[in-house]
């Protein structure tokens, strides 16, 4: 099985419960590495963005509403199987159907709030990650992403696309704080 990167979020409503730290040790538990993170605030059209696949949904309002409702924990893992791995810790969507002892089965309220988002496949790992991690508009990587070393033997796939970190027209400085995605 290969060394593959996935996309996790830990959203407002973990966030606000201030247990970033306990769904680290979770992560880390089960073998995962933390190789990139940052703290940040999506605006509504990063959410929109992000989430688009979920436009025609009827809770999608909703959702857009509620990731953009408080900073949210956004990191890269790294790991054998990482993208199955990751979610199989995560559990159901529904905290309601997630097995014991996964993060959504101890600190999810609810389908909608639930506590953590993981890529669903390698192929949208490499696109998730890119979309907040990857190149800007000039194609210069983004900083934050260069500092670290990547494995040798890491799975490929798609080019991720856009960066909500990377260099913005306003001010050249992209990092952190208020997302605000253009697209
Ligand atoms: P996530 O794994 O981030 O992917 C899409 C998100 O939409 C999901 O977690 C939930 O937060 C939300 N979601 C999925 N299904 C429903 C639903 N039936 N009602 C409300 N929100 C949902």
């Amino acid at each position: 099985m290969a060394i593959q990167r996935t996309l996790s979020i830990i959203k407002p409503d973990a966030v606000q419960k201030n247990i970033i730290g306990k769904i680290y040790t979770k992560i880390e538990d089960a073998g995962l590495k933390i190789v990139a993170a940052a703290m940040a605030q999506l605006d509504q059209a990063s959410a929109e963005a992000f989430y688009d696949v979920h436009r025609k949904r009827p809770f999608f309002r909703s959702l857009v509403k509620f990731m953009s409702s408080g900073p949210i924990m956004i990191q890269v893992l790294e790991g054998e199987n990482a993208v199955a791995k990751y979610r199989e810790i995560m559990g159901a969507t529904d905290p309601k159907q997630a097995a014991p002892g996964t993060i959504r089965a101890e600190f999810a309220d609810s389908i909608e709030e639930n506590a953590v988002h993981g890529s669903d496949s390698l192929e949208n790992a490499e696109a998730e990650i890119g979309f907040f991690f990857g190149d800007d508009e000039e194609g210069d990587d983004s900083e934050m992403f260069e500092e670290f070393e990547y494995s040798d033997d890491l799975e490929d796939g798609e080019e991720g696309e856009d960066d909500v970190f990377g260099d913005d027209e306003d001010d050249g400085h992209g990092h952190g704080g208020h997302c605000g995605h253009k697209h």
